[in-house]
């Protein structure tokens, strides 16, 4: 259990996002301890993905604070916030299609500087994902929904990520994927590696986690253990399907 003085991993104060005139998120505060799962939930249009991308340095905060590892962030370019340990899977998971399995790995690691690193994660990686090892020189685009999504997970791996950023994980994956790809996911974390997890499927993203942040309407709404939310008759009547 950590000790209450424990600054957090990543703390978000008052971070408020653009779309140009469109203002997405609205002065959020959120906290990620390291070790942590923790969920990001919310309808279509909430404001999710937007707060990864202002976490992930790929959009800039109009206001607030992003502290990361005990530091202010949300100023420094992406590959700054990479080489720190900050990786991405983002929704749609950005791979380059043409390109091979192998080259899209390697691209993972491109703020790192020691190959020998390097090669030792992507055996590691290789073994976390064996669907991924047998396609190393198939073309990205020609592999199945679920082994994509795979791969974009095994592509921020070997960043070395201590935390990783995950967008909308089971989105078009057939029901027994995403059981496996979940598996996966609760594997890295147990190796140590703290997740800020979005996804649809509230059940399973509080089946993960310890603690959870509803997001409606750029606001954060409602936040609490995995426990707590999975009680609330809110949550449970508009995100877990219940009447
Ligand atoms: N590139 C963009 N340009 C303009 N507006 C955008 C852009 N991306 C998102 N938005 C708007 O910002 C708001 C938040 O979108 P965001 O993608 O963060 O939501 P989300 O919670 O991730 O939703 P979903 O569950 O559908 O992925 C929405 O109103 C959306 O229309
Ligand atoms: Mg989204």
């Amino acid at each position: 259990m950590r000790a209450e003085h424990v600054p957090p991993l990543l703390a978000l104060a008052g971070v408020t996002v653009d779309h140009g005139a469109l203002r997405a998120v609205h002065g959020i505060d959120l906290a990620l301890h390291e070790g942590e799962v923790v969920s990001l939930i919310g309808a279509n249009g909430a404001g999710k993905s937007t707060t990864l991308a202002a976490i992930a340095g790929v959009l800039p905060v109009a206001d607030g604070e992003i502290r990361y590892a005990g530091e202010a962030i949300h100023l420094l370019p992406t590959h700054q916030r990479v080489r720190r340990g900050l990786a991405l899977v983002p929704e749609g998971r950005g791979l380059f299609a043409r390109l091979t399995v192998a080259e899209n790995l390697r691209l993972g690691a491109y703020t790192r500087d020691n190959p020998q690193a390097v090669a030792e994660d992507l055996e590691r990686v290789l073994a976390l994902l064996p669907r991924i090892r047998e396609r190393l020189h198939q073309q990205a685009g020609t592999l199945s929904g679920g082994e994509q999504q795979m791969l974009a997970i095994g592509r921020a791996l070997l960043a070395r990520p201590r935390l990783l950023l995950l967008d909308e994980p089971s989105m078009g994956l057939a029901p027994r994927l995403v059981d496996a790809l979940f598996d996966t996911i609760a594997t890295i974390a147990r190796e140590g590696v703290s997740i800020l997890l979005v996804e649809q499927n509230a059940a399973l993203a509080l089946e993960l986690s310890q603690r959870a942040y509803v997001m409606a309407n750029g606001l954060i709404t409602l936040s609490g253990t995995a426990a707590e939310l999975r009680d609330d008759p809110a949550v449970r009547h508009a995100y877990l399907g219940e009447v």
